[in-house]
């Protein structure tokens, strides 16, 4: 089969594919490696978006960076006409991955600093993406306790340091502070998403609220945003999963990449699951299933003629229960919205339901439901982690990385 010209996969490297590396260049003589990474990010099927500093301009020429990353390239914080095709926010949470190569000592103490004076510095700091930075400088300005400091520093929030190499430099002299080669830089960012974890791996995820209606116009439900399962089914399709999401009634924006089930009441979840749920490894439920739905829906809207009126209810199906007795489950993980008694409730759940693991979360005024943080309570038949309060795309890779552990210790046995 012939392929594009910039599209050139080969088995062994695929590891990038469908991944989208916002690439950020800063000012040195090493940008110029940059066209190169960018091209290779793109041979192993990455989406490349590349912001340069006005320094890294003088160095290497916006257009070229442009022609190989088959994306316009970002220079101005305040640029109307680049804020209109995609602004800076919208660029921070495209992104799987910020790199930043290179990485000069200028751009490293001012992000150790916390300074948002450019748009690249300004994206590293609204990004939810892990960050990696490949530095590049003379090597003592590598080895200066300044730049020692604000590497620490970087480390510490988690930033992932790839680099550098020692060798001959620019400036003639030797030693460490050369920016690392394309290749290996490619390398350390496809590591960075362990895609091989669940290549070849399908996941089922729920997501949201369902709706129960008591009339047209009026319906029970509940106060989950669809955030949750919205991150772990991206974490699960990061981790190289195929991926199928459903999803209750959400202001979310269906992520691309996955395949998007929309449903409304919980009936019509536990169809939509149970109609694929066997083609799938790992079943995820963090959807907020209503618990009751009326035993009948009016067909108009009911007029309010009494002083009050009641509702008979009736149990909704356990979704989860029906995946986890099924003759050959899934790994089927749940999750548990407590508002008391959490480790109590949440390992009788694990019992009571069949399940691989459970995530139990404390839900209430302004935890839990409806917010961009979280924090999660994992167990699983003999073991638990607490994962503590992160933003919930954090939070869901966490858990992703305890859902393949134990999915493939169970595979082993
Ligand atoms: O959506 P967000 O705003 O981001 O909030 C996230 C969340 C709090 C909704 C999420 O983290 C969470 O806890 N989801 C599960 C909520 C819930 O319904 O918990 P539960 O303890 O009532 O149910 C236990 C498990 O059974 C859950 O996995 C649930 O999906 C499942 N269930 C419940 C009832 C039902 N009829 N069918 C089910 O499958």
């Amino acid at each position: 089969m012939i392929l594009p010209c910039d599209i050139r996969y080969t088995d062994s490297m695929q590891s990038l594919v469908n991944k989208r590396i916002l690439l950020g260049i800063t000012g040195g003589v090493a940008a110029y490696k940059s066209a190169e990474l960018t091209r290779r990010l793109r041979d192993q099927g990455a989406t490349v978006r590349v912001v340069m500093t006005p320094a890294a301009t003088e160095f290497i020429t916006p257009l070229t960076l442009q022609a190989l990353s088959g994306n316009p390239v970002h220079t101005e914080l305040l640029d109307h006409n680049a804020e209109a095709a995609m602004g800076h926010i919208e660029l921070a949470r495209w992104a799987d991955r910020v790199v930043v190569a290179p990485a000069s000592a200028n751009f490293i103490a001012r992000l150790g600093n916390g300074l948002a004076d450019d748009l690249l510095s300004t994206l590293c700091l609204a990004t939810n993406a892990p960050l990696l930075i490949a530095p590049a400088m003379n090597r003592q300005m590598w080895l200066n306790p300044a730049t020692q400091e604000n590497i620490s520093r970087l480390q510490a929030r988690k930033t992932t340091l790839l680099g550098p190499a020692a060798g001959d430099q620019a400036c003639g002299e030797t030693g460490p502070g050369r920016l690392l080669e394309p290749d290996e830089i490619v390398q350390a960012i496809a590591a960075s998403f362990k895609t091989d974890q669940l290549a070849g791996t399908r996941v089922m995820v729920t997501a949201g609220p369902t709706r129960e209606f008591i009339d047209p116009v009026r319906y029970l439900s509940n106060r989950s945003s669809g955030r949750m399962g919205y991150a772990v089914a991206r974490a699960a399709m990061e981790s190289g999963a195929d991926v199928m999401l459903v999803s209750g009634p959400v202001a979310l924006e269906p992520p691309d990449r996955i395949q998007v089930v929309e449903v409304v009441s919980a009936r019509q979840m536990r169809e939509a699951v149970l109609a694929d749920v066997s083609l799938f490894d790992i079943f995820i439920s963090a959807a907020a299933v209503a618990d009751y739905r009326c035993v009948e829906t009016a067909g108009q809207k009911i007029k309010k003629e009494d002083a009050g009126m009641a509702l008979q209810l009736k149990k909704t199906p356990d979704i989860l229960f029906e995946v986890s007795s099924l003759s050959s489950p899934p790994f089927t993980v749940g999750f548990a919205a407590e508002t008391e008694s959490l480790a109590a409730n949440a390992k009788q759940k694990l019992m009571n339901k069949k399940l691989d693991m459970i995530a139990a979360n404390q839900v209430g005024d302004g935890v839990g439901f409806d917010s961009e943080f979280n924090a999660l309570d994992v167990y699983w038949p003999g073991g638990s982690q607490f994962l503590e309060t992160a933003p919930k795309e954090k939070l869901a890779r966490q858990l992703m990385e305890l859902i393949v552990k134990r999915y493939r210790e169970k595979e082993e046995v």
